[in-house]
């Protein structure tokens, strides 16, 4: 077990260790225990967390929020429009500002090219740790609850077979950035990923070339294709799942042909026949219902969502209590 988390900046899983990933998951499993018995937390007893968000969210902001209450501190919910960062007040004066008056900034920045940097600059001046609700490339919350739901469904996730597919929706052009935080993750729990997506929907070279190195380090795997049904075809884990082209294509529309040429890629019933008979359905939610995914398989006896969704709050409260109370 590692505990040095104090004071730490949470911007990528990759800048954590296997065991102090391992403890986060044990501290989120403490703290879920707890809040099923009742039993009070009250590990950050009058801490203050502020939460800018310059996009929405339902799952992220309130896990948060309720996160933080149930902990004992307070949070700051802040859209960032109604900032002076909207009349360009820098990251720099925002972080420093912001981190004179409490013990945690968390920051939700997804425009391409500039969340991850934005959340970098405000970690070089804050004096408080700095963590990522989701920017352009890393959704770490995201990915901690999402392996808390693998290991709670199987236990062991050595050589489970686990598919990452690209889906069609058309709500929003969407972040890479929940499938490239699992595709670096999944691989160092000893898990075998396969990355499905149709041609234009690629994700960085650098991204695949670290989750193979995380592979080789681990005992995973990483294969990628364009065959939808070999992704499906004997997984434990499906998540099919909507991102935007951004690699090939940094424009903002959300709708354009090469969209429209893979309506074909769903999770349907049919699909589901080929997996594993105890397979489960992931998705990070919220799902484009219809369009990614049949009402019957998210509905359906595979689907693990909400149990995933839930772990939003208990992860959330782990990072929470670890970089900002602990020793
Ligand atoms: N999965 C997720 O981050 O959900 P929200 O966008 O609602 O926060």
């Amino acid at each position: 077990m590692q505990t040095i988390f104090r004071g730490r900046h949470f911007i990528n899983l990759e800048d954590f260790t296997k065991e102090e990933i391992e403890t986060m998951l044990d501290v989120s499993m403490d703290l879920k225990r707890k809040f099923a018995m009742g039993i009070d937390t009250p590990y950050l007893p009058n801490k203050t967390i502020f939460l800018m968000f310059f996009e929405q969210s339902t799952r992220t902001r309130n896990s948060m929020e309720a996160g933080i209450a149930q902990l004992g501190g307070h949070a700051n919910y802040l859209d960032t429009s109604t900032m002076q960062i909207s009349h360009g007040e820098s990251a720099k004066d925002t972080a420093v500002i912001l981190s004179r008056f409490g013990h945690g900034i968390a920051c939700r920045n997804c425009f391409w090219q500039e969340g991850n940097k934005y959340l970098m600059e405000m970690a070089k001046y804050s004096s408080t740790p700095i963590m990522n609700l989701q920017c352009d490339l890393y959704h770490p919350m995201q990915g901690l609850a999402d392996l808390m739901t693998i290991e709670e469904k199987f236990k062991d996730t050595r050589k489970l077979k686990v598919s990452i597919i690209w889906a069609y929706a058309t709500t929003h052009k969407k972040p890479i950035s929940v499938p490239v935080t699992q595709v670096l993750l999944f691989p160092r729990f000893g898990m075998d990923v396969t990355l499905a997506y149709p041609e234009g929907y690629e994700l960085p070279d650098w991204v695949i070339a670290q989750a193979e190195e995380n592979a080789g380090k681990h005992g995973g795997s990483l294969k990628l294709t364009h065959d939808m049904e070999e992704a499906y075809r004997d997984a434990d884990v499906v998540i099919p799942k909507n991102w935007g082209n951004w690699v090939t294509n940094p424009g903002k529309e959300v709708i354009d042909s090469l969209l429209e040429a893979n309506k074909a890629w769903k999770c349907t019933e049919k699909m589901m026949q080929l997996t594993s008979k105890d397979c489960i359905y992931m998705h990070a939610l919220p799902a484009d219902r219809r369009n990614e995914v049949e009402d019957s398989v998210i509905d359906g006896p595979h689907s693990v969502v909400f149990d995933e969704a839930e772990n939003r709050l208990h992860t959330a409260k782990a990072v929470m209590t670890l970089i900002m109370g602990g020793k």
